[in-house]
Parts: C-alpha cells; structure tokens; sequence
C-alpha cells in the first residue's frame, strides 16, 4: 500500500523536467521548419523534398504535443470535478492536454473513446460507470492502441476478479469503511446511545467491489463495537448518488419504525446525504441520526457550512486532487517514457467533521 503522503502533488521525475526544458527549443525547431518550408515553397523544390519535410514537422509534433482523456462516471459529482480539474491543472504544469469527458453509460464511455481517438490521444483515465465494462473499454482502447489508467472504481473481468493489467489508483477502501465505522462507534458513544437499540442503515452497492469493501469494513467495526447483526438492514442501492441513497433508504426507515437511533452509511458521502434526507424527511431529528460518509468534496462542504448540524455527521475524506493529478501523472509518464505505472497503488484518509473541515481539506489540498 502507497501512503497518501508518498504521492506528493509536485511529484515529477526527471525525465519530466528534461522533457518541459525542451519544449522551448522544440518550439523554435518547429518555427524554424515552417519557415524552411516556406521558402521551400516559394523555391518550388521538388515535391519530394516538401513531402520529407512534411514528415519531419510531423514526427516532432507527437513527441511534444500529448493528449490524454479524462472519463469519469459521475461528471456533475464535486469529487470527480475536482479529479479532472487536477489532472487539468497537471497537464498546464507539464506541457500536455487533458480532455475531460463524460461517461455515464456504457455507450457514451464508447464514444468518448471514439472522439478522443479522431483527436490524437494517445491515452486515457478512466472512473468506468460500470466495473464490469472493463474488458469492452480495453478492447475499444487496444483497437486504437491507446493506454489506460483506472482511478476510484477498478475494472473487472469476466470471472469477476481485478483486471490486473490495467493500472490502478483507488482508496484503500476497507480500511476507509473502517475508519467509517470507528468514527459512527465513538460518536455514538459520546451521545450515550446503547449499541444494541440502535439500527444501522447500510446503503449497499455490492456489484461495485470498492463500494461493498468499505461497507463491510464499517459494518466489522460496528459488529465489534456491540451493534447486533439483526439491527443491521442492507437498503440496495442502484447508483451511487443522493437521488439512490434517498430511494434506497425511504422503505428501510419505514418498515423499521420501532428504533429511535439510526446509524448510516454507505460508498460515498453523496449516498449517506441521500439517507440522512429520507430520515429527515421521516420525521427523524439530528440528534437521532449519525450518517458518516467517505469522500471530503464539495458536496460535505456544503453540509457542514449549514447553519445547524444535520445528521450528516462526518465523512473520511481522501484527496480527490491527488487522485487526479497522480493518475493523469502515471499515464503521461507511461506514454513519455514507456514505463507502466503500479499495477494498483491505495489511498488513505482523515476524518472531517463539521468541527475539523476547513482544516483537513487544507491539508489535503482541496
Ligand atoms: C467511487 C465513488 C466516488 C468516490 C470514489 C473514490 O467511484 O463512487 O464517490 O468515492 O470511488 O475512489
């Protein structure tokens, strides 16, 4: 596992800082060429001569102009806004161009792929919509001979397990859903509340691998903290956003109406502030309610800077700007210097709450 610490922002190796002190001399190479040919025109030399020269502009133009894409599943999400304005922001840095685009469906991650290939990517990051689109986006990016990178959600094969050859950049997501349900436990006893009257309201994704290993590392913390396994009840949801949280969590509230605390979580803090308004909206006050969700954006952001507290009482933030800038980072490297990036590199995270959350997304360059 790679600490968070380890992958600083301003990492760039040499080779980097070689290629950024070329690009000026590469630039007045290439003016120099457009003049050449210039004159060559006016001169009318052979057309064989204008054709090699051609050629060369052209081969100068891809060692120094690299594009990459950025698809992510979830465009409107502050988390991977501030993902693809971090790879953005690294590609100004280091002289390459970032595309960011959309793909919610499997069909639009297809013509995303299409598009960036009429212009000249030679690779792309990907968040897919659906891990199991893996082997059908690899084979689209092989048609093309594009790299490609996975961050957040890791793709999988047709047996279900990990495409191990496709580098990967994730959270650490179990020990994540750890320190989820560490934090809901000590909360719960700060609040004096006895475990064994209290119902967990697990909003579940388990076709998403990163999504089911944080709510089963939470669900292990709170089971050893005393809550009953019977108090826990799964709401499935179909997405991983508010409006499916909201959806997911209405008919366990209901249906479970004899309990008068209620824990919540779930992937992200976008599906737990999908419960916390359902168990608002159920006529729960904040006081009964502790929903600690995983992520640190915008969307937390907004949560906290509330005039009163909600049940929305705190999430595990991970940067969500190392995440961007470390896997556009790999891929450009991949691209530049041929060297493939970690087959999988984990990340960690902090715990925000209202009390701490200006001061942690500082640290985490938020
Ligand atoms: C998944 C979730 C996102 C975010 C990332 C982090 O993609 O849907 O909200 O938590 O993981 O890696």
């Amino acid at each position: 596992m790679i600490p968070l610490s380890l992958l600083g922002r301003g990492h760039s190796n040499g080779l980097l800082q070689r290629l950024s002190s070329l690009r000026p001399a590469l630039s007045a190479q290439r003016s120099a060429r457009a003049r050449v040919s210039l004159v060559a025109s006016l001169g009318h030399l052979t057309l064989c001569a204008g054709l090699l020269l051609g050629a060369n502009a052209v081969q100068a133009a891809d060692a120094d102009e690299v594009k990459i894409g950025f698809i992510v599943k979830k465009p409107e999400q502050a988390w991977f806004i501030n993902e693809q304005s971090a790879a953005t922001e690294l590609g100004e840095q280091e002289g390459f161009e970032v595309v960011r685009l959309a793909g919610e469906d499997g069909q639009k991650v297809l013509s995303a792929i299409d598009n960036l290939h009429s212009q000249g990517a030679q690779g792309f990051v990907i968040c897919p919509p659906d891990v199991r689109l893996g082997p059908a986006i690899m084979n689209r990016a092989k048609q093309y001979n594009m790299k490609v990178v996975t961050v957040d959600d890791q793709f999988i094969g047709s047996d279900g397990k990990p495409l191990a050859d496709v580098p990967h950049l994730g959270m650490s997501s179990y020990k994540i859903g750890q320190q989820v349900g560490q934090a809901i436990a000590e909360e719960a006893k700060r609040r004096g509340w006895n475990l064994e009257e209290v119902a967990a309201l697990r909003i579940s994704n388990n076709e998403l691998p990163t999504a089911k290993a944080r709510t089963d590392g939470a669900t292990e913390v709170l089971l050893q903290a005393g809550l009953p396994e019977a108090n826990v009840f799964d709401s499935p949801q179909q997405n991983t956003d508010t409006g499916s949280g909201f959806a997911a969590a209405t008919p366990v509230l209901s249906k479970n109406s004899a309990f008068e605390h209620w824990v919540i979580y779930a992937i992200n803090e976008e599906s737990v502030l999908g419960g916390v308004r359902a168990s608002e909206q159920y006529g729960l006050n904040a006081d009964q309610v502790i929903g600690v969700g995983v992520n640190g954006s915008g969307a937390a952001f907004a949560e906290f800077s509330r005039d009163k507290p909600t049940g929305f009482y705190g999430t595990v933030a991970v940067s969500s700007t190392a995440h961007g800038r470390e896997s556009a980072q790999n891929l450009y490297q991949w691209i530049t210097t041929d060297t493939k990036p970690p087959a999988n590199t984990e990340t960690s995270g902090k715990l925000m709450t209202r009390d701490n959350w200006q001061q942690v997304r500082q640290e985490l360059g938020l």
